[in-house]
């Protein structure tokens, strides 16, 4: 849908020129229905006839039949119907609506206000150059106006359009204006929002819209509109350092390897002195191509660039410019916005995607989340969904990055859940951590294998799950004894014991036993670096933290073994008498019974105990380790 301009009727190559040059400015609105947010949204949509005949048409007999307004429109209609719609297909939770002026086209991003879609507007907002927040005269700065104001300023917005709407309810007072100001004034200081632009409006009789209101002669800024077709945010991205966060590599042919992605800062030309990141080789730009040759790009554009020489440079790297590369680190402070119904759990490894490279990331300390009302910071354990944390964060191999605050592409990032494959959080990267500089791996001369070979075996881990009595310790026992009358080097790791030593510090919460596991597979993988036979017999209840250990080691020396023991069968057992003290209410948190255990879907062992006996199932698993070769040494 395009602006209906007179241009159409009496030029329209000359319109669609205009049109196609014409600047975009993407904005989110922030705040909820009873601030007239939809009343605005369809204001701005009506001013700049972007609706339909046949949607105007509805939108005044709807209007009429409802009677809100009288004989006038009621501009909330048509947006609410149009979120009505949306709310079906619960996918999509912003909605964007696109409108255009003579000077200028628009993306708004219309997401809901309460506090339960932080999410949303995050996500809303993280495009944006500019914010409107609303705020209804009558009741002035809420909280919601905080949180709002807040998650803008976090995602980096610094352009604010103040809109103190239903100034017709409040006749229009300059006091009250000036109030409200003040106080919006007083709490924005305390966030990076630079620049603030207050104006009264009337969304409903449209006051200071399109024209300026005769009903505020004290007020001399700009209209809603007017400002949102003059405002300057894009600039600094063109005048930043060049970055081009490479999206794939073109290589059509032996004579042609191009790197193709879109440009997310600066200006890049034929000739540049350049540096591919992380590897922080240097070349010069040889062509700036789009389907041609170009003598220059910048920020936006998706471009294909070629190398005067052959260096490696692949999808994920970041090609910038030579003089102000971006940094390089595998460590970060960093704010974390939660987005999924699961909570984030520190220790739990997850993929990150910065820019365009993706990687394994974990969250290493939560210090505080910030309550988004009254940006209080508060101590934390895990972060629920909506809930907002300043967290450490590792990877594990380094990314080239920028800060937020310079590069919302190359320091901005998305987590995503490895076994679902969903987007659980967007985060921020602030800086990079000393410490992660001043550590380096140290060589040793001694690899595992020969370790291992010395004694006449290969190192594997056998990983032994499943409910508490299920007979894991039983079993792992007898296998080790077993392993060990073979002349077999071995070492065991109970859960019971661990938590007596190491993981002392350690109970059963979720966060908690995600540490629990993230300790016990480095320690596992410590042992089999000194070429072990390792037992670990852990609950282990999430299959993320299984997986975790596992990616530790190589291919094949990871046995997962399930032990399946149903609840019955094992609350039955009952051997230390825990199931009873669980059901009386006595242990909070018990596998089972009042947390979760997700049972493997890919063990390479599963020891049916109904079945086969202790004996039996170690014989079974001892057989299992011969058949893969795991007791026989290699040469070193
Ligand atoms: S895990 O879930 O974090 O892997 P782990 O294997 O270390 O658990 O410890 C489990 C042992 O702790 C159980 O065998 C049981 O003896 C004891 N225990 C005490 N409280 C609980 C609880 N709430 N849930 C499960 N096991 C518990």
């Amino acid at each position: 849908m395009a602006h209906v301009s007179d241009l159409i009727a009496t030029d329209i190559n000359a319109y669609l020129k205009q049109h196609e040059t014409k600047s975009l400015l993407r904005f989110i609105t922030c705040g909820s229905v009873d601030d007239g947010k939809s009343t605005l949204i369809g204001r701005l949509l009506y001013d700049s006839k972007m609706i339909f005949e046949d949607q105007l048409a509805a939108l005044e007999a709807d209007s009429k039949k409802m009677g809100t307004q009288g004989q006038n429109i009621d501009f909330a209609l048509l947006v609410d119907g149009l979120a009505a719609e949306r709310e079906q297909g619960i996918t999509i939770d912003v909605a964007y609506r696109f409108f255009s002026t003579d000077k200028r086209k628009f993306i708004v991003a219309d997401t809901p206000g309460h506090e339960q879609y932080t999410r949303n507007m995050i996500t809303g907002a993280s495009t944006a150059g500019l914010a409107v927040i609303l705020i209804d005269a009558r009741r002035g700065v809420l909280t919601q106006t905080r949180r709002h104001s807040y998650l803008v300023s976090l995602i980096g917005i610094k352009h604010v359009i103040l809109a103190i709407n239903k100034m017709d309810l409040v006749n229009f007072s300059h006091e009250v204006f000036d109030r409200i100001l003040g106080d919006y004034t007083a709490f924005a200081s305390q966030l990076d929002i630079t620049k603030i632009i207050p104006i009264p409006i009337s969304a409903l009789a449209g006051d200071n819209i399109t024209e300026r209101s005769g009903n505020t002669p004290w007020y001399h800024g700009p209209t809603l509109m007017g400002h949102l077709e003059d405002v300057e945010v894009a600039g600094a991205s063109r005048a930043a350092p060049f970055r081009l966060p490479v999206q794939w590599v073109n290589r059509p042919n032996l004579d042609f390897r191009g790197f193709s992605g879109m440009v997310s800062s600066g200006t890049v030309h034929p000739g540049d002195l350049v540096k591919v990141m992380p590897s922080a080789r240097q070349s010069r730009v040889a062509r700036v191509l789009i389907d041609g040759d170009l003598p220059y790009a910048t920020a936006g554009q998706s471009i294909t660039v070629t190398l005067e020489d052959e260096i490696d440079c692949s999808r994920g790297d970041v090609i910038c410019g030579a003089e102000q590369p971006c940094e390089v680190s595998d460590q970060f402070e960093t704010t974390i916005v939660w987005m999924a119904d699961t909570p984030m759990l520190p220790g739990r490894s997850y993929l990150m995607k910065v820019g365009t490279k993706t990687v394994t990331a974990s969250i290493t300390t939560l210090k505080h989340k910030v309550n988004v009302n009254t940006l209080e910071e508060m101590a934390a354990r895990q972060l629920e969904l909506n809930e907002i944390g300043l967290c450490n964060i590792s990877l594990d191999q380094p990314v080239a990055f920028d800060s937020y605050t310079e590069n919302r592409d190359t320091g901005g990032f998305i987590l995503i859940d490895r076994l679902s494959n969903d987007t659980v959080a967007a985060g921020l990267i602030h800086f990079a951590l000393r410490r992660a500089q001043n550590i380096h791996w140290q060589a040793v001369d001694l690899s595992r294998a020969a370790r291992a070979a010395q004694k006449g075996q290969r190192a594997c881990v056998l990983w032994f799950t499943g409910l508490s009595g299920a007979g894991k310790s039983t079993i792992a026992n007898l296998v080790e004894r077993r392993l060990f009358a073979l002349g077999r080097h071995t070492t065991l790791l109970d859960g019971d014991n661990v938590r007596h030593g190491l993981n002392r510090d350690l109970g059963f919460t979720d966060t908690d036993r995600v540490e629990n596991i993230r300790r016990v597979g480095e320690v596992a993988r410590l042992m089999a670096d000194s070429g072990l036979i390792v037992l670990v017999s852990f609950i282990s209840p999430f299959r993320s933290e299984r997986q975790l250990a596992r990616d530790m080691l190589p291919k094949g020396e990871f046995l997962e073994v399930f032990i399946d023991t149903p609840l019955a069968e094992a609350e039955k057992r009952d051997v230390k008498g825990l199931y009873k003290k669980a059901r009386r209410g006595e242990i909070k948190h018990f596998t089972g019974i009042s947390s979760p255990y997700e049972a493997p879907e890919d063990a390479e062992l599963r020891i049916d105990t109904n079945t086969l006996s202790a004996e039996d199932a170690a014989e079974l698993i001892v057989a299992q380790l011969d058949a893969r070769g795991l007791l026989r040494g290699a040469q070193p």
